[in-house]
């Protein structure tokens, strides 16, 4: 259950937001040509140590039955998709595209956020998707609202990124967030406006806007690691919001 956070739950998972939104600016400033992607990994994990924070992902067995994640962050290139991890010795070339996606627990409250960035001179079109992707992504959290189906989130965010013509996955999702990484509800990125839990005042959720520039088909490199069956592109852009009376907070304190 997805309990309503009380105000100091609601404070700290601000100050975690603040916390996790200041590490994202620094690592997305160190995508350039030739990084070892590695280093990403390397400086997460020293704004951890320095920020009292808990590397959420490094272990994390969801729900017991996969094996414990390796790093701290998710790192994928290209046309890798979710849950990918960072790789001593790959060095980011003129016109990757790289997305950083990662949790942080601060004081027992998690807070999660992702952002894709080009590297180097990037592609028209490449330049087209990361955009469908973060206005999908401040479009859907704009639906957000004490009293509103998780549909709403849903269809909007499948809206804008089909008006570009590109698509989203279909076998991950958002969903909320507090003591535990992956709480209810469930937030996908498409479906019908009019389905879907109720959203409440108090309520964490994050919200994922996962978008690939063809077919939504993931292959599985292993239990963890994914990549677009179509060798296509893949941008996500994240963050953690607090549902209020009148609309919504965003709590990963960036700009995507
Ligand atoms: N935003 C990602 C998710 O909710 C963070 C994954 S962390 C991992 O799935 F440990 F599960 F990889
Ligand atoms: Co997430």
């Amino acid at each position: 259950m997805n309990t309503i956070k009380t105000r100091e739950e609601i404070e700290i998972m601000r100050r975690g937001g603040k916390i996790l939104g200041g590490m994202l600016t620094e690592l997305r400033d160190m995508c350039k040509i030739g990084l070892d992607i590695w280093e990403l990994e390397e400086k997460f994990i020293q704004q951890c140590k320095k920020s009292d924070a808990i590397p959420a992902c490094k272990g994390y067995t969801s729900m017991g039955f996969m094996p414990p994640f390796p790093t701290g962050l998710c790192i994928s290139v290209n046309e890798q998709s979710v849950h990918c991890f960072p790789i001593k010795g790959r060095k980011l070339k003129d016109g990757d595209l790289i997305t950083a996606d990662t949790v942080i627990t601060y004081k027992g409250l998690n807070v999660d956020a992702a952002f894709t960035v080009g590297v180097g001179k990037v592609s028209s079109s490449d330049t087209r998707l990361m955009k469908a992707a973060k206005r999908a992504l401040l479009e859907s959290i704009d639906q957000v609202k004490n009293g509103v189906r998780v549909g709403k989130i849903s269809n909007k965010m499948h809206k804008v990124v089909t008006e570009y013509g590109f698509d989203v996955l279909r076998d991950y999702a958002g969903h909320g967030i507090g003591k535990e990484m992956h709480d209810f509800p469930e937030i996908p990125c498409y479906g019908n406006a009019s389905d879907g839990p109720f959203l409440k005042s108090g309520m964490t959720i994050c919200i994922e806007a996962l978008v690939c520039e063809g077919k939504p088909k993931i292959n599985y490199k292993s239990e963890w690691e994914t990549e677009m069956a179509d060798k296509k592109n893949f941008v996500q852009y994240e963050h953690t919001v607090l549902v209020t009376d009148n609309g919504y907070e965003i709590i990963t304190d960036f700009e995507v």
